[in-house]
């Protein structure tokens, strides 16, 4: 594990903390000696996990709940999370949901404009905050989205989330432009395939494996511990310069091309 010296102490408000690649970097950031602000929507014991396992690594930390479909509490869930250790060096949006659903079974939209309003509105929304707040107090700051491969390329069944982690990718590159001149840095991460407790079950059955594992240069799916790892390095002065950038974390998967086929 890479120590980054400079984190000790840094206040980092991670949204989705309650499982997943959320509760991976809360866990990496702990590691570093951060202190945390973790956020859950609806996982209450997932959430309380990932502070028993933060606090017993000896990380300072509190939790916070808010559901991003309610773009008007965000406001509110954010002055929160600033004040619990009076203000915040850094705000990683992680939280998301994984749409899967064809277009034509979403005519209305519903699931379109849902998973638009929590993995694209909501990081908007924190992300404006945070960059206000930090300008306000004259300080940096730093802000990483989790995205995703599929922001770059997509198949079957994704236009919602497709959609709204290509937005991320495109977002996070105009803030990055206008906000490089108040020292604050904006980049996203984007994971390949890394299972997770929502996901475990199905891509740990043989055949589900051997499918995806095929597509993956790298042989092997990506892990939450390894999420957490570049999450540590895009906080730290090891990434100064780094701004306006996709990290894709992903095996080779993106650079091969070609997810499998799937089949309704
Ligand atoms: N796992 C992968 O292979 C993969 C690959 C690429 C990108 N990602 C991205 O990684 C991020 C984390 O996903 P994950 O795979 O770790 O899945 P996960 O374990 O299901 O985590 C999702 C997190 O988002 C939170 N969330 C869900 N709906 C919310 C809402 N309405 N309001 C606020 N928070 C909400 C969840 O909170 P509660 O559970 O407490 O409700 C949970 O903490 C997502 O942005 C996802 O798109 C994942």
């Amino acid at each position: 594990m890479a120590t980054y010296q400079d984190l000790k102490g840094k206040r980092v408000f991670i949204t989705g903390a309650s499982s997943g690649i959320g509760a991976g970097m809360a866990k990496a950031l702990a590691e570093q000696g951060a202190k945390l602000v973790l956020h859950y929507c609806k996982n209450s014991l997932g959430i309380k996990n990932t502070l028993k396992i933060v606090k017993t690594i000896g990380a300072d930390a509190t939790i916070l709940q808010g559901d991003f479909r309610d773009y008007a509490s965000l406001g509110e869930l954010f002055n929160q999370a600033w004040l619990e250790f009076n203000g915040l060096d850094a705000l990683v949006n992680n939280a998301g949901v994984v749409t899967k659903s064809t277009a034509l079974r979403d005519i209305e939209g519903l699931a379109f404009s849902e998973t638009l309003a929590v993995n694209l509105q909501a990081p908007y929304r924190l992300s404006t905050l945070f960059a206000k707040a930090c300008i306000d107090a004259g300080q940096p700051g730093v802000v990483i989205n989790n995205s995703s491969i599929h922001g770059q390329q997509t198949c079957e069944w994704f236009s919602a989330y497709a959609a709204s982690k290509a937005g991320l990718d495109a977002m996070m590159k105009v803030m990055a432009v206008e906000w490089g001149k108040h020292g604050i840095r904006v980049n996203n991460l984007a994971p390949g395939v890394v299972p997770v407790e929502r996901t475990f079950d199905i891509l740990n059955q043989p055949k589900m494996e051997q499918k995806w594992v095929k597509t993956i240069p790298m042989g092997r799916y990506g892990s939450v511990e390894e999420m957490g790892q570049a999450t540590a390095f895009m906080l730290s002065e090891a990434s100064a310069w780094m701004t306006g950038s996709t990290l894709t974390i992903d095996g080779g998967l993106i650079a091969r091309g070609g997810y499998p086929i799937r089949e309704d």
